[in-house]
């Protein structure tokens, strides 16, 4: 079953790892440079850490004849994005002590963490470690962070399907012994405990991503996912999913047979058959993925190649009994609702906007102090939504005057002023720290949204919620190819403009404009905006318009600027 991998190093350097180990502890001992071997590079992804070296300042120091500024990138792994006020103030420590004084929010619910330096690195892990939270299989070839709607007004149902998808994380997390061994030092105890039961020795051809929602929110962009489950409901309480599979976001430039694509329905299943499914999934992406070339190896091509009834049929034989069908959903919505909530059970939970993720310190306002301070008074729990945005959750009423007095202090509430396409906006990290940007994203989104607003103003489109995404590359983390308004990055100052997906998530949107530049986007959007605004039907999403106006006279798609 397996496909030649001789093509593909990575393969061989996950072999050869003996369970993830390689000679991590080997290379975190070499006090000669601040890098790590180079196959270690591979295997320390699994523990959930990329080499990474500041770009800004790359070209200055090759002319100088010095090595890149070289640090590490630590993500940990908070399966459905809630943690509790004790472990955001040691997640706050480690970025002041060992990190870059920030904490990066992401997209898929986790924290990130830059600027480590390879002499702290395992004292940042202990760290995340000893607040019960790890790092393990934030990256790497298995199963990811699994994500949960973080909107928390359903909430018997939240729980439970909260519930469902820690226990499913629980369940696909890998077995080896070596992150306890290189990072918390316990000793070897013998070979049998490296059984990797589900992923095997290789792990899996490429990352797995899992998701849940709940309708009608698809704040979790359940169809970008390898695996989706999204919840039915009986008078509100939990009766099973629809399963779906397929999705996934990465494509490369310039080659076609790599391309982002929607998941689509597989099948229904009762909660209590969530883990063997997914199980069963996973194993067989694990033993037909294509092994021999990474750029197809995503479950997605596995599925296309061999077609969805060749996957139901796998699946069923695997599991000895057939699938349910699928049952309808609805999703009105994608994105965030800002400000205060109040659930069934007389908890109140404040959504914060944090533009791109990044909560630091600046001039405009003091936010990583302020969550410090609010993380020391408060008796519930955080929630990090798939927007980059936290969830102050289960907070008690007569504790909202004291969250709110520290939320206004340190300006926090910056969501009462801004604009709903702000509110909509999502960009990956990108420059200086991620390796395969081609151009800015989290550092000029702001930049760019402040000129579409203007634009917005002028057709008195400002209360219009649009989605806008950027990236850096193509590879897709921030979504963008779900976005009303993408931006995919090309080349410094240079971006695909990707336009037409649905606001609720289900539709990808189309690219319309290749290598634009700030002046091409800006002018590609004037004249869409004016006639939005003049023709749009009641109610009509700006993606929604789009592809409508197009299917009257279509705009020609401008490959060669
Ligand atoms: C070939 C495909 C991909 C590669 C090589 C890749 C690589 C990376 C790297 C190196 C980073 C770290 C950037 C930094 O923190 O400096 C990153 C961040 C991230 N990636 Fe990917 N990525 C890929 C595809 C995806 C996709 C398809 C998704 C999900 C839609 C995703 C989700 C994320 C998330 C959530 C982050 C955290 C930062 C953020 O929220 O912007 N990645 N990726
Ligand atoms: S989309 Fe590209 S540039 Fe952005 S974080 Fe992901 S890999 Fe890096």
């Amino acid at each position: 079953m397996r496909k030649s991998i001789s093509s593909n190093p990575v393969e061989g350097i996950k072999a050869a790892s003996n369970y993830l180990r390689g000679t991590l502890q080997k290379s975190l001992l070499d006090g000669a440079t601040g890098t790590i071997a180079e196959n270690d590079t591979q295997v320390s992804k699994f523990h959930g850490i990329y080499q990474q070296d500041d770009r800004d300042v790359r070209e200055n120091r090759r002319r100088q004849k010095l090595e890149p500024d070289h640090s590490f990138m630590v993500r940990a792994r908070v399966p459905g994005g809630i943690c509790k006020p004790a472990q955001w103030l040691a997640l706050d420590a480690i970025a002041t002590r060992w990190a870059n004084h920030s904490l990066r929010l992401t997209t898929r619910q986790a924290f990130q963490f830059h600027g480590i330096v390879k002499h702290d690195l395992k004292s940042s892990i202990q760290a995340i470690n000893d607040s019960l939270m790890d790092t393990i299989a934030a990256c790497g070839d298995v199963n990811r962070n699994v994500m949960c709607t973080a909107l928390p007004e359903l909430s018997q149902l939240h729980t439970q399907v909260y519930q469902t998808a820690a226990s499913l994380s629980e369940h696909l997390t890998p077995n080896t012994r070596a992150y306890h061994e290189i990072w918390l030092d316990q000793k070897k105890v013998n070979d049998s405990k490296d059984n990797e039961p589900i992923y095997g020795d290789h792990y899996l051809p490429r990352k797995f991503k899992i998701a849940f929602a709940i309708p009608p929110h698809n704040d979790v962009d359940v169809l970008a996912h390898d695996l989706g489950f999204i919840a039915t409901e009986d008078a509100g309480k939990l009766t099973g999913f629809t399963i779906t599979v397929a999705g996934g976001m990465g494509a490369t430039h310039g080659d076609a047979t790599t391309y982002p694509k929607l998941a689509v329905a597989l099948g229904w299943c009762k909660p209590d058959q969530v883990t063997e499914i997914s199980e069963a999934i996973v194993t067989i992406q694990r033993d037909f993925g294509d092994r021999s070339k990474r750029k197809h190896a995503r479950f997605k091509y596995t599925v296309e190649d061999r077609g969805l009834a060749w996957l139901r049929q796998e699946l069923e034989r695997r599991l000895g009994y057939l699938i349910e069908p699928a049952q309808t959903y609805e999703f009105t919505r994608n994105g965030d609702h800002f400000g205060w909530q109040l659930s069934d059970d007389g908890s109140w939970h404040l959504l914060l906007f944090t533009e791109n993720g990044r909560l630091a310190d600046t001039d405009r306002a003091k936010q990583l102090t302020g969550m410090r301070e609010i993380a020391r008074v408060h008796k519930g729990d955080f929630r990090l939504t798939p927007n980059q945005n936290v969830v102050i959750a289960n907070v008690a009423a007569s504790q909202k005057p004291a969250i709110d007095a520290l939320v206004q202090q340190h300006g926090l509430d910056s969501y009462k002023q801004l604009s709903r396409l702000r509110l909509h906006s999502l960009a990956c990290v990108a420059l200086p720290t991620c390796g395969q940007a081609m151009a800015e994203a989290e550092r000029y989104l702001p930049d760019l949204i402040a000129k579409v607003e203007k634009l917005l103003q002028q057709y008195q489109l400002q209360n219009q919620a649009i989605t806008i995404r950027m990236t850096g590359c193509p590879n897709g983390c921030a979504r963008p190819y779900l976005a009303e308004i993408g931006l995919v990055g090309k080349a410094p100052g240079r971006f695909n403009l990707h336009l037409g997906a649905a606001f609720n998530g289900t539709r990808l949107n189309q690219m319309i404009k290749e290598n634009a530049d700030e002046a091409d986007i800006l002018a590609v959007l004037d004249q869409l905006f004016a006639q939005y605004s003049a023709n749009r039907r009641d109610n009509e999403h700006f993606g929604d318009y789009f592809v409508r106006s197009q299917q009257a006279s279509p705009m020609e798609v401008d490959q060669h600027a």
